[in-house]
């Protein structure tokens, strides 16, 4: 019955890109100052993707551990959530499927919803255990987000996936069923099909971040949520890691708490290690946090983390887990440093050119080269259609 079954996550595990852009370089470039950069909004380096590696090649790279390390039996549906689709009709897990080896008896589909969408999946993912604790359900969340070159919004660019295998009886955090909810209709950042950088309204983004914080806390609570001061930590959707400064100092103020700097970064400072090395990977930048809470806060066990998921547009949602004992033994810290510390560093100039690179839309034969040393890459396209293949 749905409420007796331990439900949440089982497994996780972190990918990203073959090259890295350090803020330094940036900086250089454009004249700006870089403590604007490290001490401003909390970033240190963005990912940035081979030519022959996206979305569907960093998904393919997270989840290729967890299905090495649990098998594929019990998986029964893959859920892969994005907002940097590689087509418009099929899901982009589909390829994810097939590079994986999983089996046909399955279910794959695409969830979009701004960063929002890898916490639907998880959602979606929990209602499907509880109609049948023996499934396991693939939620992966992959992105790389991309602004105009000279914009602002460049400095909080960045690549990452993660894939998070749900199921019950979890070893690593037992997800709580109660959620709060916020949704509203805004322009504060968005991207038409007919373009490939996002369009944002900075400062208004934030405030509506910051709104979203509220309306979400205040369905939480109403609904009979836990109180602020009885969570151990909280993860942040990070655009830019300062991002998680501001929500939880405005939930601390909304919430009628005093508000000390040391508090902040006692409960959220752990959660930013990685992303202010990868940069915003929207859809799974808040499990990306998670990962980097896991792997370096002391022993959690039993501790409860508050989640706050935020999507532009928008969408958010509040709601919490809480950490299985035995988790240490299970977590990936190794792999997730060396994904992140293998990554070659690249000057302003190529990382100019890999950002305007695009496939020639001829549907003729166009190879993409071969640059990317991790597990999956990009063939390239033949025929308008997208190969992949296990390196
Ligand atoms: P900006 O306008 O260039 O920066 O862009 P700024 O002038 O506002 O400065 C940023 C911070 O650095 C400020 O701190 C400055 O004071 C500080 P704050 O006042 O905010 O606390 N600063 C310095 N600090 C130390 N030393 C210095 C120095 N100079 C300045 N020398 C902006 C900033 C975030 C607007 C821009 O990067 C942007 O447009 N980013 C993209 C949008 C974004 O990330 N929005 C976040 C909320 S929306 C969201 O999270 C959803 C999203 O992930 C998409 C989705 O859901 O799909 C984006």
């Amino acid at each position: 019955m749905p409420g007796d079954v331990s439900i949440g996550i089982h497994d996780l595990s972190l990918a990203t890109t073959q090259y890295v852009l350090t803020h330094e370089t940036l900086a250089a470039h454009n004249g700006t100052g870089v403590a604007k950069y490290h001490r401003g909004i909390g970033q240190r380096a963005m990912s940035v993707p081979a030519a022959d590696e996206d979305i569907v090649t960093m998904a393919a790279d997270a989840a290729a551990p967890v299905v090495a390390r649990h098998g594929a039996d019990r998986i029964r549906t893959v859920v892969l959530a994005t907002e940097t689709s590689v087509d418009q009709s099929k899901a982009a897990g589909i390829y994810v499927h097939s590079l994986l080896g999983l089996s046909s008896a399955a279910r794959v589909v695409e969830l979009k919803q701004a960063c929002y969408s890898g916490t639907a999946a998880l959602q979606f993912a929990m209602g499907l255990v509880h109609r049948d604790p023996s499934e396991q359900v693939l939620v992966i969340a992959s992105d790389v987000s991309r602004y105009e070159l000279d914009s602002p919004g460049e400095a909080t660019q960045g690549a990452a996936a993660v894939a998070m295998l749900v199921g019950a009886d979890p070893a690593l955090l037992r997800l709580e069923d109660r959620s709060g909810m916020f949704t509203a209709d805004i322009m504060d950042f968005w991207r038409p099909n007919y373009r490939t950088t996002a369009l944002v309204d900075g400062r208004e983004s934030i405030s509506a971040y910051l709104q979203a914080v509220e309306g979400a806390w205040k369905d939480y609570t109403g609904r009979g949520g836990r109180k602020l001061d009885e969570f151990g930590a909280f993860c942040y959707h990070q655009p830019f890691t300062r991002m998680a400064h501001k929500a939880h100092r405005h939930l601390l103020q909304y919430d009628g708490h005093a508000v000390g700097e040391e508090e902040i970064t006692r409960v959220i400072g752990h959660t930013t290690a990685y992303n202010m090395e990868l940069g915003n990977s929207y859809t799974a930048s808040m499990y990306v946090g998670l990962a980097s809470l896991l792997d370096h806060a002391d022993d959690l066990t039993g501790q409860a983390v508050g989640f706050l998921s935020y999507g532009s547009g928008s969408v958010a949602e509040f709601f919490a887990g809480t950490v299985v004992p035995g988790y240490r033994a299970r977590l990936r810290s190794g792999a997730h440093r060396e994904a992140i510390g293998r990554r070659e560093e690249i000057g302003y100039a190529r990382y100019r050119e890999l950002h305007e690179r695009s496939f020639p839309a001829d549907g003729g034969d166009h190879p993409a080269p071969k640059e990317t040393t991790g597990p999956h890459r990009l063939v390239g396209l033949s025929g308008h259609k997208r190969i992949y293949a296990t390196r």
